[in-house]
């Protein structure tokens, strides 16, 4: 077989990226192989996200770079797939004609027959809503320490603002034996550390069988063999049962890590976003959690400027992010996406200039939290897995890991130590990270 090569350029979320490791592997197998250098592929693919307008466009602007390369190199095929792809569907081929294949999210495992039929010079379109079937694939992980492992996909919430449940479908859970099979493998391969993923990771095992269930998962991956992390995201506030923090209280290798996305701090905006909480809530959620976890980090997302926030709605975000001592948040300012509920209110619409400066003192917030969260680990010992070794311009000797509760840990060490576990002294409180060194 002709060896042929395939770029794969990602642009969103984890799910995403574990969506590029599966296409790299099934391409793989049909006799591509992974090249970093577009310029020398075969085919390119863009996996695209829709979740705010501005990665949207970026996709359309990096497959009109590679349209004008296919003109000196006429063989070559180009795939737009992804979020955008999902909800673009034909349109897609018409906005963009040099595209060949739009694969939908859904579609994913379909790719190898789809390649094939346009190497014959078909151009495909396959979005539709029902999943194609998983099968036993190789995964091509990029190297390094995590491997992700999606254990559900879809959302049924309709947040206002949120487009995922159009690209991503409804919840449905991955079989459990499919799972555990890819987690013994990245194991035996080297992996020190497992992230789940999913929309809503509480909603694991709703469509199957009873009893399995999220905690029952992570127990199921906890009794696997040798010392390596567990970590998932992404929680639903009021989803999360006693059950998963017990959870994670007793199982050794599940790290005292959430991720809780909050969104706004206000109970008027929470209800035209249709979350399906308060802000006193969350707030016992929060604290709930903290007073049982021991070191836990909670960490949220926030959107500033959502239609009709006034000012004194956006002040009880901050105030709320502070209260919480959150200890480290994703922001954005709203974008309006096309589908859903919120991007009708045009006349509620929040002024760019101010979105902007909302996101400033968000951030700034934000960052505040963040430095006062790391404070809180100064002088202490904490344990760090190794995710890289650096020699800086000066010449220091540089391993950065991250402790179990997902702090960044910087620490003098002659030696590359990737994929070990060390123990630290925390010396240095930063922003966005620690300085530690080795006990
Ligand atoms: N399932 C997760 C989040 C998925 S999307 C949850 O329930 O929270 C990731 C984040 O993108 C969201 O938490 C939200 O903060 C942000 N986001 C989603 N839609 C957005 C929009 N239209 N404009 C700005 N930010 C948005
Ligand atoms: Fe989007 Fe809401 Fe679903 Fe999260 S829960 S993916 S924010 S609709
Ligand atoms: Fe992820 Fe973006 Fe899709 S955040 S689920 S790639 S819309």
């Amino acid at each position: 077989m002709e060896n042929k090569k395939v770029y794969i350029e990602t642009l969103g979320c984890q799910m995403n990226k574990s969506d590029a490791e599966r296409m790299y592997g099934m391409l793989e197998h049909i006799g591509y192989t992974q090249t970093e250098n577009p310029k020398e592929a075969d085919m390119l693919i863009i996996n695209t996200c829709s979740i705010r307008q501005l990665s949207e466009d970026k996709a359309y602007s990096q497959i009109g770079v590679w349209g004008k390369m296919k003109k000196s190199k006429p063989n070559l095929k180009i795939v737009f797939a992804g979020c955008v792809a999902q909800q673009g569907g034909k349109s897609i081929l018409k906005r963009a004609p040099y595209v060949d294949l739009v694969l939908g999210t859904q579609r994913l495992y379909e790719l190898p027959n789809l390649v094939k039929r346009i190497e014959n010079g078909e151009r495909v379109v396959s979005v539709e809503e029902k999943p194609f079937e998983e099968s036993d694939i190789q995964i091509n992980r990029v190297k390094g320490i995590n491997a992700w492992v999606p254990i559900m996909e879809g959302c049924n919430n309709f947040c206002t603002y949120c487009i995922v449940p159009y690209t991503r479908g409804r919840e449905r859970s991955r079989k459990p034996e499919l799972i555990l099979a890819e987690i013994k493998k990245a194991l035996a391969e080297g992996y020190k550390e497992i992230t789940l993923l999913g929309q809503n990771v509480d909603s694991y095992g709703k469509d199957l069988e009873e009893g399995q269930n999220l905690s029952w998962l992570l127990r199921q991956i906890n009794a696997l063999e040798g010392k390596f992390r567990i970590r998932f995201v992404t929680n639903y506030p009021t989803d999360i049962t006693d059950e998963v923090i017990d959870t994670v209280i007793e199982l050794d290798k599940v790290c005292e890590y959430f991720h809780i996305p909050m969104q706004s701090g206000d109970d008027y905006v929470l209800k035209k976003m249709n979350r399906r909480y308060d802000y006193a809530t969350y707030k016992k959620i929060c604290d709930h959690i903290r007073s049982r976890v021991k070191d836990v980090t909670i960490t949220s997302d926030f959107i500033a400027g959502f239609p009709g926030e006034t000012e004194e709605q956006f002040e009880n975000t901050l105030k709320a992010m502070t209260e919480l001592e959150l200890d480290y948040s994703n922001t954005a300012s709203y974008s309006p996406r096309e589908k859903t509920v919120a991007a009708k209110w045009v006349d509620k619409y929040i002024p760019e200039d101010v979105k902007t400066e909302r996101l400033a003192r968000l951030n700034e917030h934000n960052r505040a939290c963040c430095l006062k969260s790391n404070k809180k680990y100064l002088g202490r010992e904490m344990e760090v897995l190794v995710e890289n070794f650096e020699v800086r311009k000066n010449g220091d000797k540089v391993i950065t890991g991250r402790t179990r509760n997902n702090k960044i840990v910087h620490i003098p060490c002659d030696r590359d130590l990737t994929g070990e576990f060390v123990n630290v002294k925390i010396t240095n409180a930063r922003t966005w990270y620690l300085n530690g060194e080795l006990i």
